[in-house]
């Protein structure tokens, strides 16, 4: 089959990323695809449910084999729908906890002094942003907020910028840094009770969750983020807030990307409790993906709670 941009037989990247935005929009609306179904994809991006044959994409949530086409579909559009279509469709994917953290060979995620630009390529930083538009929520540790200065949009890619959620357990961000003041998206910042009986930092809204152990309750600041309507979360860093996410059995899935350098000691990326034997280890079930020059383990964990 000759393939051409205005094919409609040919699911190109865009068509490709339009799906898995009207997926991501369905199940945030509490409407997921949970069961076997046929879409075909219009050259405006446009899409509408089909009966499966010619020109059309089936997914089925429920079973390993996510896909079956009937378009020309080149390989890494295909990689693309697989790494993206579980985050999108089934049940569980209308209340979602999804990490990401780049990392060195030797499992740094920056260096000492903080620098993380580029531990990953930018293959990787696109993947980065195509994840927060397909989440409701972005949320980062203070000290990546501190450190870099993100703005946490979709710049990147098409689709709407996620709400920001900052974790500042004891309000010490400075209120200079741009998710404050750049009004890009809406800002949530976390603190813990008792900390401050401010309502805002910038145009950010401050929310208070109780504390738990020398963090928040997980579960507390779950609840409050599904409160606000922000039920699929995407947990972008940096190592500490992604390990305390992971320790509490409140991530779904985790994604690593692995960059080829050593940085070092410098900021590690997941850091666990020890164990004694190999058999108490979490192991996930786990895809690879190649991204660029870095490789993606893509982890998917049983959720004990939250
Ligand atoms: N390569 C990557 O994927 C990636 C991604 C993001 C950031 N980074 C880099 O990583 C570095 C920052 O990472 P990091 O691990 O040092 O810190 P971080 O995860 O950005 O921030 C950790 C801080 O956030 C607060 N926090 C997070 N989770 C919390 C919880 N459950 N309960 C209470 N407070 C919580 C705490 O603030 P308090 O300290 O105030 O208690 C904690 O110390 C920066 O250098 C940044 O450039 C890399």
């Amino acid at each position: 089959m000759e393939g051409s941009a205005s094919d409609p037989r040919r699911l190109d990247e865009d068509k490709a990323w339009a799906l898995l935005l009207w997926l991501a929009a369905r199940a945030r609306a509490g409407d997921a695809v949970v069961g076997e179904t046929a879409f075909r994809v219009g050259e405006d991006g446009s899409v509408a449910k089909a009966a499966s044959g010619d020109g059309t994409v089936t997914i089925r949530p429920e079973q390993e084999a996510l896909l079956e086409m009937h378009v020309e579909l080149a390989p890494a559009v295909r990689e693309m729908l697989e790494l993206y279509l579980p985050l999108v469709v089934g049940r569980r994917s209308t209340e979602l906890v999804v990490g990401h953290l780049g990392q060195s060979l030797d499992g740094q995620i920056a260096t000492a002094s903080g620098a993380s630009a580029y531990v990953t390529g930018p293959a990787n930083i696109r993947h980065l942003h195509r994840l927060r538009a397909l989440f409701d929520a972005v949320l980062v540790g203070a000290n990546t907020v501190d450190r870099d200065d993100p703005r946490l949009t979709t710049r990147l890619v098409p689709g709407a910028s996620p709400t920001r959620v900052v974790l500042d357990p004891t309000r010490r961000l400075d209120h200079d840094r741009r998710v404050f003041q750049d009004g890009a998206a809406k800002t949530l910042v976390f603190h813990c009770k008792g900390v401050t009986e401010a309502r805002s930092i910038g145009d950010a809204e401050l929310c208070a969750v109780p504390g738990r152990g020398d963090g928040f309750d997980l579960a507390a600041l779950v609840a409050a983020l599904h409160a606000r309507g922000l039920r699929r979360l995407f947990v972008e860093g940096g190592g500490i807030t992604v390990s305390r996410f992971l320790a509490g059995g409140v991530l779904d899935r985790l994604h690593v990307t692995v960059g080829s350098v050593f940085l070092g000691v410098g900021r590690p990326g997941v850091v666990l409790p020890g164990i004694d034997q190999i058999r108490s280890a979490l192991r996930p079930r786990t895809r690879r993906f190649i991204m660029g020059e870095d490789v993606l383990f893509d982890c998917a964990f049983d959720r004990r709670h939250a």
